[in-house]
């Protein structure tokens, strides 16, 4: 019971890694926060936790808008008094499309949840947790956030900007005993990253994704949460700063 006590936030996990890690860390005793701009699966995911006799609420966010990561954080403060982990996972792909193709509204749109957002969240989160001197943040970035992905400028570009929030935010409070790190997953199979989909875009497409990986599959949705369930515990008390890459060797 790695997280028994400990009141953790993860946003968009209402699906995907997100939820994954939402029923994974309230099994290792913590109360968990599930915050999602779809409220149906944001709640689905909570039945679930509350089903397994673990301790969750439901809280609906935009992350890409600042006013309502504020709400979250005031609803945290009233109903919790404080944060112990708060992982910033919510994301969006992003439209596939070469740079002189995608529109400024797409780019706008991609780079404001997953960059504004992440930022958003920890401009909220930190201050509480220099209150109570201490606390873990984990953000989800992509193997998109170290290198190129064609056809995805915006979302390797929101990604690049993740790690460099996540580097720049440890580097600040690391004195302060708050840990800032990211996770890098690689092609990870969820609702976002779904191989029969990408078959239907381009025939062959998720064989040719795969044979990219050196471990020659994709990651499954446990393979990154259990990197997550790791990074956020006193186990890596001496890690901050790092993006972390879950990804069957591509960019080694
Ligand atoms: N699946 C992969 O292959 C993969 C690879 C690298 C990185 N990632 C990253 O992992 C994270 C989780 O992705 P996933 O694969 O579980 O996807 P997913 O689509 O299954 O889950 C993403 C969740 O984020 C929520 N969300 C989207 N926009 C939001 C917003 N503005 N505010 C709040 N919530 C919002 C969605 O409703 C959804 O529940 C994302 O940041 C994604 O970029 C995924």
């Amino acid at each position: 019971m790695k997280y028994k006590n400990k009141i953790v936030l993860i946003t968009g996990s209402g699906s995907g890694i997100g939820k994954a890690a939402a029923l994974a860390f309230s099994k290792e005793g913590g109360t968990i926060i599930v915050s999602d701009i779809n409220e149906i699966n944001g709640l689905k995911t909570v039945s679930e936790i509350i089903k397994n006799n673990g301790k969750a609420t439901f809280f609906k966010t935009d992350v890409s808008n600042f006013d309502m990561v504020k709400n979250l954080m005031d609803f945290i403060i009233e109903k919790y008094g404080r944060l112990d982990v708060a992982i910033n996972n919510a994301g969006v792909g992003g439209d596939f499309a070469k740079i002189t193709d995608i529109t400024l509204e797409s780019w706008d749109k991609t780079m404001s949840v997953n960059s504004s957002g992440v930022f958003y969240c920890i401009k909220t989160q930190i201050p509480l947790m220099l209150k109570q001197g201490k606390g873990v943040i984990l953000n989800t970035s992509s193997i998109a956030g170290i290198r190129g992905l064609p056809n995805a400028i915006a979302y390797s570009a929101s990604k690049h900007a993740v790690i460099g929030i996540t580097k720049t935010a440890a580097m600040e409070y690391a004195k302060n005993n708050i840990r800032v790190n990211a996770i890098c997953p690689v092609f990870t199979v969820t609702p976002m990253f779904d191989p029969e989909a990408m078959d239907k875009l381009k025939e062959g497409l998720s064989e040719r994704l795969k044979a990219n990986v050196p471990m020659k599959r994709f990651a499954n949705v446990m393979e990154q949460v259990n990197t997550m369930l790791w990074l956020c515990s006193d186990e890596a008390s001496f890690i901050t700063g790092q993006a972390i890459s879950v990804d069957g060797g591509l960019t080694a």
